[in-house]
């Protein structure tokens, strides 16, 4: 059996995902906050396979480490979804240093955490994939939004850095940068969704379960239609 970890399932592309990995018969360990949309999501998918939750809010290292411990006591991924993000959006001069910290805590340093809890057991099996959901706002300038993309430009180079450790080992790190996605990040943003949760989730699908290893490092960038 197939074992997948993703973080921020409660909704958004994080449900989407788990729930297509579900449909594929992937057994499923859901990283994120306690929260009833958290477990509706975990039902869900318990109805198709094997399904646990590790609460714990990711801007916070002690319980990270703590969860991802605790998920290692009963295996090792096979493949990791860092999906979980949070954006807050301000001006440069408006964004304040604990806001910029929290961003970078959530959508840059948790996934560098949980990679590297992983890694050792992933090498030592010669297998496993470490994917990553970016954004195409770290492939040029965001206004407002400045934390944000600094944490996905960062989430990108951190995935190609790591892509390169790993070329040879039967591990590879990949990163998905979906556009305007209609989920509730997106709501105000004054963008026009331009592709739904379930185009991302099939994409994360595809690089999780089929793609060739040879897309260690790749960087798939998703403008939606
Ligand atoms: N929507 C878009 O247009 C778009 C575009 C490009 C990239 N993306 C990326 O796609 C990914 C998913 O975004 P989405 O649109 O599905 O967003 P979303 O609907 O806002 O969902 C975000 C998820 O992240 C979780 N999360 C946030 N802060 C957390 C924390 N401190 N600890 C644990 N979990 C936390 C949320 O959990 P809670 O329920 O606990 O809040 C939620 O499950 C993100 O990486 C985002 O940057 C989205």
């Amino acid at each position: 059996m197939t074992l997948a970890l993703v973080t921020g399932p409660s909704r958004g592309i994080g449900r989407a995902t788990a729930l297509a990995l579900a449909e594929r018969g992937v057994d499923l360990v859901l990283m994120g906050r306690q929260s009833a949309e958290l477990a509706e999501t975990a039902e869900l998918c318990a109805a198709k396979v094997q399904v646990s939750i590790e609460h714990c809010d990711l801007a916070d290292r002690a319980a990270l480490g703590a969860a991802c411990s605790h998920v290692l006591t009963q295996g090792t991924p096979d493949v990791i979804i860092s999906n979980a993000a949070v954006i807050e959006r301000r001006s440069v001069e408006l964004t304040s240093l604990d806001a910029w910290d929290h961003q970078l805590a959530v959508n840059l340093r948790a996934p560098f955490q949980i990679a590297r809890a992983f890694l050792p057991a992933m090498r030592a099996r010669k297998s496993g994939r470490i994917l990553s959901v970016g954004s195409i706002s770290s492939t040029l300038g965001c206004a407002n939004a400045a934390a944000y993309a600094a944490s996905k430009w960062g989430l990108t180079g951190f995935t190609k850095s790591l892509a390169e450790e790993l070329s040879g080992s039967g591990v590879i790190a990949l990163v998905v940068l979906p556009g305007s996605v209609d989920t509730e990040m997106l709501a105000g943003s004054g963008f026009e969704p331009r592709m739904g949760a379930d185009d991302v989730a099939r994409t994360l699908c595809h690089y999780a379960l089929d793609a060739p290893l040879a897309h260690n490092g790749s960087v798939i960038e998703m403008f939606g239609v």
